[in-house]
């Protein structure tokens, strides 16, 4: 046991805003994502809201989702928005061919999304098709979404379709992973292929349009397909291209993927039944993120000092092995208290670059890869990720807070990595929280916390913590993993924690 580490929160020097959409979800048509996990149609015996499942909206609810991206993905590349408007008995069955070649119903199609958007209070990033769509389709999405039907047809169409308002969509992305499923492009070939289709993506809602007809600068983002983990050649050559943008494009967002636990293909580690070493590689694979993002952005500070384009994580979490006897293109994996410490360690690193990174999305929302909740039939369960979302809620949109701490490193198959990481934030009710992840699956850690510029006199808030390594919550045990509440101890000015091993903790100061 490490007695008394000092943690130290500065809250005399606030930094930038942690923007809420760095927790943003992903959810696209890939295994029971949405179907069975979000869209169970309004003729289901499983509780629903014009098909979409009550017991899925209640809990994204209280995880306060600000954004999802839907249909991809490469499934994004492969969606023509066409096929899943109007009624669901006239609507095509075409084959959703990257993710097991089943059939598509297009039963969740524009609308339903949107239904399910409004029933979360979340808002819509779309990823529109450039692999193989054209401009005009995409273009026309738009127009469908967001056009005054008084002017034009293909919005009376959205109209005659039972949305007579024109629907909210204040971000778009251009392609998905064009320098492979979404098109296998080089980066200089997609820059002026981007180029071609930003100009068509128009957001037709009047109110995001400014009087002169100039991009409204609050208006629809558009995000640009960016590197696969480190291609630092397709950031270079799109940050490039972003200086010489005029009024009729932007590149507002520019997208980064990387998954932890995947480094080679097929995904070699187990979502359950692991032991220490296997948690140990997966938790550095997570830290990865840092030399990521920090390199990225430094690319992105050379053509963008002003830092007017985000990076924009839209695909990050854990790709572990496929469940065992789920079909392998469903990528359906469990999710264990290593999710956990993963979520909170990225998380983490995002808070520190919020300057840059002002969106991400999690991979993926329901049954596929770091889900927040698992679904079959009529059960559902949230899982240790889940639970992560749920206590870093008042880090949306607080004010990043610097930290100091340094409780050592712990050594496990070779593989050392810190054993505390830390991350504050002052939240928008003006409170201070500190976010304490003890990385180390052995030996607890033992805090002294103290906040510069704040008389604290007490910590509480929530401790998730597993009886082991591997814990998973199940449809049988669904607590096995849940948050618990903990309390420091006030002695000699300061505030006394004991932190479980591999735990995640949020308190707030008082
Ligand atoms: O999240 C699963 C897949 O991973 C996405 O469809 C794709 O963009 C990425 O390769």
């Amino acid at each position: 046991v490490l007695a008394g580490t000092p943690v130290t929160v500065d809250t005399t020097k606030p930094g930038p805003q942690i923007s809420r959409h760095i927790f943003g979800q992903f959810a696209e048509h890939l295994g029971t994502g949405i179907y069975d996990g979000i869209w169970v149609g309004e003729d289901s015996p499983i509780p629903n809201t014009r098909g979409i499942r009550n017991d899925v909206v209640a809990a994204l609810k209280e995880i306060k989702v600000p954004n999802i991206r839907w249909p991809g993905g490469c499934y994004a590349d492969d969606y023509h928005w066409h096929n899943g408007i109007g009624p669901k008995d006239k609507r095509p069955s075409t084959v959703n061919y990257l993710w097991g070649r089943v059939a598509e119903s297009n039963h969740f199609g524009t609308h339903e999304f949107m239904d399910f958007i409004d029933q979360i209070d979340s808002e819509a990033y779309m990823s529109g098709n450039v692999g193989s769509g054209t401009v005009q389709e995409m273009s026309d999405w738009l127009e469908y979404m967001t056009a005054d039907p008084a002017i034009s047809s293909v919005a009376r169409e959205r109209v005659a379709n039972g949305h007579p308002a024109p629907f909210k969509v204040p971000f778009f992305g251009v392609g998905n992973e064009s320098w492979g499923c979404g098109g296998s492009m080089t980066p200089e070939h997609y820059a002026n292929v981007y180029k071609t289709y930003a100009t068509f993506a128009r957001n037709y809602d009047n109110a995001q349009q400014l009087p002169n007809g100039d991009y409204d600068p609050n208006g629809m983002k558009r995000i640009a397909s960016g590197a696969n983990v480190d291609d630092y050649k397709w950031t270079e050559v799109m940050m490039e291209a972003s200086t010489k943008q005029i009024f009729s494009w932007s590149i507002d967002g520019l997208s980064l993927h990387y998954y932890s636990g995947f480094d080679q293909w097929p995904p070699h580690y187990s979502a359950q039944d692991f032991d220490e070493p296997a948690y140990t590689h997966v938790i550095r694979s997570a830290y990865k993120m840092e030399e990521l993002v920090s390199k990225h952005s430094a690319i992105m500070d050379k053509y963008d000092p002003q830092k007017k384009v985000a990076l924009v994580v839209d695909e990050w979490g854990t790709w572990h092995t496929p469940a065992p006897g789920s079909h392998p293109r469903f990528l359906h994996q469990q999710n264990s208290q290593r999710d956990a410490i993963v979520a909170a360690v990225t998380i983490n690193i995002f808070t520190r670059h919020a300057e840059r990174v002002r969106m991400a999305n999690v991979a993926q929302m329901i049954n596929v890869l770091q889900a927040m909740i698992l679904t079959q039939g009529d059960k559902m369960v949230v899982t240790p990720t889940y639970h992560v979302f749920k206590l870093y809620v008042p880090f949306q949109d607080a004010t990043f807070l610097p930290v100091t701490a340094d409780a050592g490193t712990f050594t496990i198959d070779g593989i050392t990595l810190p054993r505390l990481d830390v991350a504050a934030a002052k939240g928008k009710d003006g409170k201070i929280y500190v976010s304490l992840t003890n990385v180390d699956p052995k030996a607890p850690v033992e805090v002294d916390l103290n906040a510069l510029g704040f008389s604290a006199k007490t910590a509480r808030g929530e401790t998730l913590y597993a009886p082991e390594i591997d814990s998973i919550n199940t449809f049988d045990k669904p607590d096995t993993v849940k948050p618990r509440p903990i309390a420091a101890k006030a002695s000699g000015g300061k505030l006394s924690l004991k932190l479980a091993p591999e735990s995640v903790t949020v308190v707030v100061l008082e």
